[in-house]
């Protein structure tokens, strides 16, 4: 017995001195200051983890603008003067983001690689997403999206209900429901054979994302998916309902899907499901920090008198100068892209309901070892490490925004009511100060459908409802921080509203 144990305790510590050896990083000359945390491969992933913004503010006090954290066996050196972020895109041939991103989409969503280097395609994604995502294809997406909206809020009938009963319900939940049922029918098209079936299939369709959404920060993590079996079941099941045959039962299927069905070579060598699961990238991609982006747009709103009554206005007006009047029974609302666009108050709402709610982690992987020269100094950077930016610092930095967890409707309005782009630190003006969206190349290329199809979504609530909080004296829900890293955060709890039909003719 004592043998064993002697032998065991060789063991155990022969591993100690191979990982005090072999898995510490020391710092060389001229690398940023480290930290490798105590814990073997995981470093500090678990103070970071449990409050990123605290676990970098302190770190910035002990090491100065630029430090490295050992996470999850990756070194990542965090940056985190707003002014080094142009400075740090200059060093853009250095960093390999897309690769990252497409073995992330890949080993999550369960398909192969569709990175060009790999050769099983030649098709350069991101260009299809910006082709496919702005410019023209954005009004399809825009006038697609109000219709569905509408589809999905005005159901037939609803006119005929009594404008006089409210109807309670969790305005997260009722957020969800109405934008992943519009987004999904905009992105993948009507079957119009099976609308009552069709809407069943989709509400099944959002528990499922919700199932496997859940998970995502741990398959980004690194674990296999089939460590969660309910949640690999929702994935299959998700990526079913997208199979190419299934989805050509269906009248206008976005752009940016059937680029994919239809292209000879992209894709060609994989076969009905993993196309699928390329689709199931992009419907996460699309509802993933949409869903909970609109709740927080609806909650401000509904939560400031002030916003509610400017935002009013301003639908009103918009709605006005397009020559339309509201009513259930006749037209629905149709604004253009460039009506959407010219409304400065919404936008600001907006901006500012994401400012507080996103904690996206914007990395860019180094290709090969180099000097990254920043105002502050030169660091030398090693292969395979990763140069990081949390925006959360940004967002919540008192110097830049005053005041920085209110609520501020007006924030990104001038006084003359203008949208306002002047922001600064120290004295000096920003460059980057509204960052939820990601940064350089691979900055999110559905911004701008985002932006629009939330904004529709507070035209109709506000054209079509009367809208109260059940308890006008609630709280803000914190941000549930098990999505940090991945963009919007969700509240931690539901806040119940009521809502009724307006008194239209
Ligand atoms: C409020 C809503 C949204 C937020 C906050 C958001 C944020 C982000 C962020 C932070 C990234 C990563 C950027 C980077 O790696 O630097 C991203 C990527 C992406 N987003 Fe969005 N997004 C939103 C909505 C959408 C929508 C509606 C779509 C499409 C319909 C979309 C499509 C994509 C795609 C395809 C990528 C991957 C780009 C690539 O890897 O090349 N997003 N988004």
């Amino acid at each position: 017995m004592l043998t064993i144990s002697l032998i065991w305790g060789i063991v155990v510590a022969i591993c100690c001195c191979l990982w005090l050896i072999t898995g510490i990083r020391r710092r060389r000359m001229g690398e940023p200051p480290l930290e490798n945390g105590l814990i073997p491969y995981v470093g500090c992933a678990l103070q970071f983890g449990a409050n990123p913004l605290e676990f970098l503010r302190i770190n910035k006090r002990k090491y100065g603008h630029i430090f490295t954290c050992k996470l999850m066996g990756k070194y990542v050196h965090f940056i985190t003067n707003p002014f080094s972020y142009t400075t740090v895109m200059r060093h853009g041939k250095y960093f390999d983001s897309k690769k990252f991103n497409l073995a992330a989409s890949a080993k999550a969503f369960g398909h192969r690689s569709i990175d060009p280097s790999d050769g099983n395609t030649t098709e350069n994604v991101h260009e299809t997403f910006i082709r496919t995502l702005q410019g023209d294809a954005l009004n399809s997406l825009s006038e697609a999206m109000m219709e569905n909206l509408q589809y999905v809020m005005r159901p037939p009938g609803l006119s005929k209900t009594n404008p006089d009963s409210w109807v309670t319900e969790g305005m997260y939940s009722f957020c969800n429901k109405v934008m992943f049922e519009a987004g999904y029918l905009t992105l993948f098209g009507k079957d119009l054979t099976r609308q009552e079936a069709q809407r069943t299939s989709i509400l099944n369709n959002l528990d499922n994302f919700k199932q496997f959404d859940k998970i995502f920060p741990a398959l980004v993590a690194g674990l296999p998916i089939h460590v969660f079996k309910n949640a690999h079941n929702a994935r299959e099941k998700l990526a079913e309902d997208l199979k190419h045959e299934n989805l050509q039962k269906r009248d206008n299927i976005s752009e940016l899907i059937t680029t994919r069905m239809f292209l000879n070579d992209t894709l060609s060598t994989f076969d009905d499901m993993e196309k699928a699961k390329t689709h199931l990238a992009l419907l996460w991609a699309a509802q993933a920090n949409t869903l909970p982006a609109t709740f927080w747009c609806l909650f401000h709103t509904i939560r400031s008198s002030e916003a509610m009554k400017m935002a009013t206005e301003e639908v009103r007006k918009t709605l006005e100068k397009s020559g339309q009047k509201i009513s259930f029974e006749g037209k629905p609302i149709s604004l253009s892209q460039m009506q959407l666009n010219d409304m400065p108050v919404l936008d600001s709402i907006i901006k500012e309901a994401l400012r507080l709610s996103s904690a996206s982690l914007n990395i860019r992987p180094a290709k090969e070892d180099f000097t990254l020269h920043l105002e502050e100094g030169s660091y030398n950077i090693r292969k395979d490490d990763i140069i990081a930016i949390y925006p959360q610092l940004l967002h919540l930095d008192p110097e830049i925004y005053p005041d920085p967890l209110t609520f501020k409707y007006d924030r990104y309005l001038d006084e003359n009511g203008k949208p306002k782009n002047s922001f600064y630190c120290n004295g000096i003006k920003l460059k980057y100060y509204y960052m939820p969206f990601g940064w350089g190349l691979t900055m999110c290329p559905g911004r701008l459908f985002a932006v629009s199809e939330i904004k529709q979504f507070l035209i109709l609530m506000l054209s079509y409802f009367e809208m109260q909080l059940v308890d006008s004296q609630v709280k803000c829900p914190p941000l549930d921080q098990s999505r940090v890293g991945l963009g919007i955060l969700p509240p931690t709890n539901d806040i119940e509203f009521k809502y009724r039909l307006k008194y239209l003719m």
